[in-house]
């Protein structure tokens, strides 16, 4: 028995040693595959050699050890903690040494070959994910060792297996000279967290292959060959296609697109095997300075998508990875970057059947040398490249079939240098048919997209007229922004505005809104837990919360708003003239799959609806679509027309219906409320009563409307922060939540100077202003009554020199019980000024509860938008003009003081109500731009109305 303890292979900067060379994978072919995920025994050490190699020896007791799931995480299954840091390294840097402190997991598992396991061919034993260096043994013997977590290693076994009692041994180093190139904004989870299968090699089977599949958009045709490292057969029934391997065949097709992913089912048979093919046939260019797929441009309307499960990490089941797919498709999402590694490749499979544009990028990130000036930076010192290499074989080799993938990406913030030039070259000497793409190399030298990340609206637009500068090949370049749209917490603000700017001009073709999901870890303390949870002594808290939709998939408000800012049908009509323009922004769809029905609605009840006929309209087409007539001659009250694009059958992601894409406007006004002051206020023994309302004579506090307890009615300034106010660590522009905090708007004080019942009005005046500074708001409370409803107007006028914006600007109060909220407004979900587009006018309703937005860290959440009337807690409350609304069970101080939700509980105190006549825009600050200026809220004079009365 040998009893090996050396690990130099951990901090050996080699990508293995003992793997085959990287090959194209499949599903499935008619090979035996046997699947060896499941229980493992499993052992935790803290260091990588605390153990020696006897537990790989057959006859090994295990008894003690503890169980593992494969796929899956030692962290997140108890043994250790999970660690969360965005680009910093959580060890000393000293590549490419790590710490003595190396958790390493000995996985075992005994398994006897199934009964029909053929008895001649060769076997391989496949790994497609383990954090993130792993060694390997077959019943006692070496394999090997290899690192890349991400990426697929196959081991030769057939020589070493028996028909039963084999054991498996696999020891797993969480730190390795890996993790220097593994620096992603992300959990660190080491473990064996994608599939272990043993695959049966008869003779004669296919190794590697290559599916040439092109198209030529002028002659119709697709051009197909399929080189093979084994000679074979290639057959596509549909096609009527039978041809050697190496042979090229010109046929009739439909090319395939993301927006119309026709795949052609093939077969390659070798002399030993038949591999199932999909093939997809489409040619991706650079032509005119531009991305063109099929002969023509695309737009990119896209995600950056890590692998996440809220219980499993980057343990990915299949019925996962398809609803990731499918609620990208049914929010009219059709790009997606893997960032920052290639995914589990049955998401790709799922990418090329329902139709996504990929940019598949290497496991590949050394962010942290930035904080050493990139000193030592592993992609610019040769003794690395082999590893990158490797690298970038691995992922090209495993995934150069799928049509989908249209754009290899070399990696992610790993600064500049000679192997990223040393991969760039070995991919296009591979793989001439799709484009390359860095980001983190401003020049483009290796590229042949221009790419950024976080550029502000200015700068988009700049890059779009071509007046950005920069080296020559860089001007000749199509645009994307890889990343945009920082999805953290309560935003991102401003998607319209960049929508708009990436459609003014051709050279920019789009983006990825980063993220998709938030990688929150499900923990009964706590909710979803985030950075610091787990006790790392180095951590970046909730940055790892930026995702469009929540751990557990809901969709935030943010993706609602996308859904609705890159919708591929423009929907909009005109005040006067009976008619609605309809364009279609898809690439290459025309409009027949869609149906479009129209509603009218009189102050948000629809009295009409019917289906308006659109022409099927080609790409970049739009018509003139006549309305019906109005369906009520003279609307009493707001009138509106409502135009949706839905589907017209069943896709294979949507149902028959489902909304694409909307459009809503306005025919006639709202008539704003009106109330007579008839009434005046009404001196009594310690109140004042006005109408239907009563007040402290003292302080000129509204107690009572009707029935109804009013409590704490005042002028409100503060919102709990959004991790886009406070702004990341290194913005160097203004970061408007920190601004506010040290200007102490969340603690103003509120000084009576008059309470003066007139003749016909209650008039209330305060100043509004924090301690230790001598600005404030002067705030006037005017009070009058029809006798029925109570009118209130605040006229606030601010003193001193105000710099900032507001954060909110509006009343608050608080109602001793509220449940059921109905309005009249935009809904369903929250709004803000700058992400407002999904928001539709109409009546909505929902319990206090449901109008909360669970960020995983509390914020400010939950205002609708344009609220005409509302009606809550027994008071209807009108607005003139329309207001934000929010209630909740606790207050703005609570929420702003809470780290998880499960810090919030109810108050007891009942519910509190924000009407606001503004609220600040979003933006993206957490790593992008804030707000642009006309969605500040300016501190200057505003006056704004409500009416309250009991309901009856
Ligand atoms: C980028 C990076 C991403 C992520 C993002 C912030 O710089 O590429 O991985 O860290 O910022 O969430």
């Amino acid at each position: 028995m040998s009893i090996r303890t050396t690990t130099e292979y951990v901090e050996d900067v080699s990508p293995g040693s003992g793997a085959l060379p990287p090959r194209a994978r499949y599903a499935s072919s008619d090979a035996k595959s046997f699947s060896l995920n499941g229980g493992w025994r499993f052992r935790l050490s803290d260091t990588a050699d605390a153990e020696d190699d006897s537990f790989a020896q057959e006859g090994y007791d295990a008894g003690g050890w503890a169980d593992v799931s494969v796929p899956g995480h030692w962290v997140l299954q108890g043994h250790g903690s999970p660690v969360y840091t965005n680009h910093l390294y959580p060890f000393p840097v000293d590549p490419p040494r790590v710490p003595t402190e190396n958790p390493t997991g000995d996985h075992l598992r005994v398994f006897d070959l199934p009964e029909d396991w053929p008895d001649e061919g060769g076997a391989v034993l496949r790994f497609d994910g383990v954090e993130s260096c792993a060694r390997v043994w077959l019943n006692g013997t070496d394999l090997g060792e290899f690192k890349g977590s991400r990426l697929p290693h196959e081991f030769a076994v057939s020589h070493l297996l028996k028909a039963a009692g084999n054991v498996l041994a696999v020891r797993v180093h969480q730190w390795s000279a890996g993790s220097y190139l593994e620096d992603q904004d992300q959990w660190w989870l080491p473990g064996i967290f994608r599939d272990v299968t043993l695959l049966h090699r008869p003779a004669g089977c296919a190794l590697d292959f290559f599916v040439h599949a092109s198209y030529d958009h002028v002659t119709k045709t697709g051009t197909l060959c399929v080189d093979s490292e084994v000679d074979g057969r290639v057959t596509v029934p549909e096609l009527g296609v039978e041809a050697a391997t190496g042979e090229s065949v010109t046929v009739p097709v439909e090319p395939w697109t993301a927006e119309t992913p026709g795949l052609y089912d093939g077969v390659l048979a070798t002399a030993g095997e038949r591999v199932p093919l999909r093939i997809g046939f489409r040619t991706v260019e650079l032509s005119d300075g531009l991305i063109k797929v099929n002969g023509r441009a695309v737009l990119f309307k896209g995600v950056n998508r890590h692998e996440w499960h809220p219980v499993r990490g980057r343990a990915l089941d299949l019925e996962t990875m398809r609803e990731d797919v499918l609620l990208m498709k049914r929010h009219n999402i059709n790009a997606v970057r893997t960032s920052h590694y290639p995914p589990h490749p049955a998401f790709l499979d799922l990418c090329d059947e329902l139709g996504l544009w990929v940019i598949d990028e290497c496991d590949l990130e050394t962010h942290g040398f930035t904080e050493q000036g990139w000193r030592d930076n592993p992609v610019d010192d040769d003794r690395w490249t082999p590893a990158l290499l490797d690298r970038a074989a691995r992922t090209v080799e495993r995934d150069k079939n799928h049509p989908s993938i249209v754009i290899w990406s070399l990696g992610n913030e790993a600064g500049t240098g000679r192997g990223l030039t040393a991969m760039a070259e070995w991919i296009r000497g591979r793989d001439s048919s799709r484009l390359l793409h860095y980001e983190g190399d401003l020049t483009c030298r290796d590229t042949d997209v221009y790419a950024r990340m976080y550029a502000d609206h200015a700068e988009v637009e700049r890059i779009g007229r071509g007046r950005d500068g920069g080296p020559h090949k860089r001007r000749e370049l199509p645009f994307i922004l890889c990343e945009y749209g920082h999805a953290m917490g309560n935003g991102p603000g401003g998607l319209a505005d960049y929508q708009r700017i990436f459609e003014s001009y051709d050279r920019l073709q789009g983006g990825f809104v980063w993220e998709w999901i938030d990688h929150g870890i499900e923990d009964e303390r706590y909710g979803y837990a985030y950075g610091g949870d787990f006790g790392e002594e180095l951590h970046d808290g909730n940055f790892v919360c930026d995702g469009l939709l929540f751990p557990d998939r809901r969709p935030s408000p943010g993706l609602v708003e996308y859904k609705k800012v890159i919708e591929p049908v423009a929907i909009e009509g005109d005040r006067t003239g009976g008619t609605v323009r309809v364009a279609n922004k898809y690439d290459f769809a025309d409009l027949s799959a869609l149906v479009f029905t129209w509603t009218y609605e009189v102050n948000g009840e629809p009295v009409g609806a019917g289906t308006l006929s659109v022409p099927a309209l080609s790409p970049g087409e739009s018509a003139e679509v006549k309305l019906p007539e109005p369906p009520v001659a003279e609307a009493a009250g707001e009138a509106h027309w409502t135009v949706r694009a839905l589907l017209a059958a069943d896709t294979p992601w949507a149902p028959r219906g489902h909304v694409v894409a909307w459009g809503q406007f306005a025919v006639s006004p709202r008539q704003v409320p009106s109330v007579a002051a008839t009434d005046g206020p009404v001196p009594g023994d310690g109140l004042i009563t006005l109408g239907p309302a009563s007040f402290d004579a003292r302080t000129g506090a509204l107690l009572t409307v009707g029935g109804v307890d009013v409590t704490g009615l005042r002028l409100d300034v503060w919102r709990a922060v959004t991790d886009n106010d406070d702004g990341a660590a290194w913005q160097t522009d203004v970061r408007h939540g920190l601004l506010w905090r040290r200007l102490g708007l969340h603690r103003m004080r509120h000084r009576l100077d008059a309470v003066e019942p007139g003749d016909d009005a209650l008039t209330v005046r305060t100043r509004v202003a924090p301690a230790a500074r001598d600005i404030g708001l002067s705030a006037e409370y005017r009070w009058t009554s029809d006798g029925n409803r109570l009118r209130l107007t605040v006229s606030v006028t601010p003193q001193g020199d105000w710099t900032v914006p507001l954060p909110r600007l509006g009343i608050r109060f608080a109602l001793s019980a509220a449940d059921q909220v109905r309005w009249y407004g935009g809904g369903p979900g929250e709004a803000y000024p700058d992400s407002r587009t999904a928001s539709m006018i109409g009546r909505w309703q929902s319990t206090v509860d449901d109008l909360q937005t669970p960020y995983v860290r509390p914020q400010e959440n939950g205002a609708r938008a344009d609220v005409r009337w509302a009606e809550i807690g027994g008071l209807r409350i009108e607005g003139d003009p329309e207001f934000f609304l929010t209630a909740r069970r606790w207050t703005t101080e609570q929420l702003d003081a809470a780290a998880h939700r499960t810090d919030l509980s109810p108050s007891g105190a009942g519910v509190w109500v924000n009407l606001d006549h503004g609220q600040h825009g979003l933006g993206s600050q957490s790593c992008g731009p804030g707000p642009l200026p006309p969605y500040h809220l300016r501190a200057e004079p505003a006056r704004f109305s409500f009416v309250f009365s009991e309901i009856g």
